[in-house]
């Protein structure tokens, strides 16, 4: 991809990875991008780098718009691979004297990935500005959005936010704002992208996200633009980025149970229409999810977006299905809330998936509706009838739960 100027004098010089499909285990059907950009002011100044792999594309960029000799400043604004993984080439490249502006967590990481022993790093921390022409950057720290490094760079003139991971989104695309995307495929599929980026990445620092967001809003910093470190620019409609994250922090839900499950031989299954014909004749909005045929990340997004999840696992060896303690332990860690959670599921001589399932829910700290269900060997007509009824009387639980999530205002996600 060319570079694109975003801004005057402000241009995207990322990459574009249109094969990646395993982001560091996350799902990435739609590929990425890594987008960095260079301010072509009295002081040029690039801000983060790219991917290593894609050092030639990156290096190749900014020299089809300046000498990288006359670099001046670069800002790390997080110090993930996949944004500072070309720095230490870019050194090599740039004038000795170069100033890198990171947080103090930024400067003590860049150490550990990179000799940076004869590096000028200037530390800076929320409301330093560095002058650099026509245009000041104004630094704001955002610790754990995602790493103890993260920050965000302002550009106060030109209004544009350049916010690292947050509001990013895995999606490949020859479009860069979120008015272009518009035209070759929808805002849905935007939104959508966003829900899984911060479903999957940021889940577990809602609290930090609506904090920092309040702050940025306390400093009265007007945002005609936002541009992440992955994915579209947000130029249409920036207030959507932080009004979606800010409904995402809240733990705002739609109001729907996904069913999660595995299953050996279909019985656990076979289970599953029973139990939606009870929540659909309660009006319950229902989604179904094969753990096996789904990828991780995707079934993490689905589980975030709705109310309530059931997961259903049949027991092998006295234990839960291996792919349903694959899912835990990777949603364990994104440390959810707010979510009303059954299980269900098959055995054939002792039980245990169900059992285990309830203790890592309460593990979590997450509400449950208990017992579940179990069925022996194969559901019976006896069983059907003992699902509908359970997939009814759960559909009434969420409806109850989500009443004062609906009250404290309607998500808009
Ligand atoms: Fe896109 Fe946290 O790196």
């Amino acid at each position: 991809m060319n570079v694109i100027e975003i801004k005057p004098d402000i241009f995207w010089v990322g990459a574009v990875d249109w094969a990646v499909r395993d982001f560091h285990g996350y799902v990435t059907p739609g590929g990425t991008t890594y987008n960095n950009y260079l301010i072509i002011d009295e002081e040029v100044t690039l801000i983060d780098t790219v991917k290593h792999d894609f050092l030639e594309v990156g290096v190749s960029n900014v020299k089809s718009l300046i000498d990288p000799a006359r670099i001046k400043h670069i800002v790390i604004n997080h110090i993930e691979n996949d944004h500072m993984g070309a720095l230490g080439r870019i050194m090599e490249i740039v004038p000795f004297d170069v100033t890198i502006y990171a947080t103090k967590n930024g400067k003590a990481g860049m150490a550990r990935f990179f000799d940076t022993s004869k590096w000028h790093i200037q530390v800076v921390k929320t409301g330093d500005e560095l002058k650099i022409g026509k245009y000041t950057l104004l630094f704001i720290e955002s610790p754990m959005i995602h790493w103890p490094d993260s920050m965000m760079t302002y550009v106060k003139e030109a209004k544009l936010l350049l916010s690292q991971d947050a509001f990013g989104q895995h999606m490949a695309t020859t479009a860069r704002f979120d008015d272009e995307f518009i035209d070759c495929a929808s805002i849905t599929e935007l939104e959508d992208a966003t829900i899984d980026y911060y479903a999957n990445i940021l889940m577990p620092f809602g609290k930090l996200i609506q904090t920092k967001i309040n702050e940025i809003k306390k400093m009265g910093l007007e945002i005609d633009m936002i541009a992440p470190d992955h994915g579209i620019i947000w130029r249409r409609n920036p207030v959507r980025a932080f009004e979606m994250y800010l409904d995402m922090a809240a733990n705002k839900a739609r109001e729907r149970v996904v069913i999660i499950y595995d299953t050996m031989w279909h019985s656990t299954e076979q289970m599953i229409l029973p139990l939606m014909r009870g929540m659909r004749d309660e009006g319950m909005d229902c989604k179904v999810i094969k753990l096996r045929a789904t990828p991780m990340s995707v079934a993490i997004k689905e589980f975030w977006k709705a109310r309530a999840c059931l997961i259903g696992s049949p027991t092998l060896n006295n234990e839960v299905f291996p792919s349903i303690a694959e899912f835990i332990v990777h949603l364990r860690g994104l440390r959810p809330k707010d979510r009303l959670m059954g299980a269900f599921g098959s055995y054939g001589w002792g039980g245990g998936a169900v059992k285990w399932l309830y203790e890592k829910f309460k593990g979590m700290k997450l509400p449950v509706i208990e017992p579940g269900i179990q069925v022996q060997y194969m559901p019976s007509v006896e069983d059907n009838e003992n699902c509908y009824e359970f997939g009814r009387n759960f559909a009434k639980e969420v409806r109850k739960y989500n009443k004062s999530f609906l009250e404290a205002g309607a998500s808009s996600l």
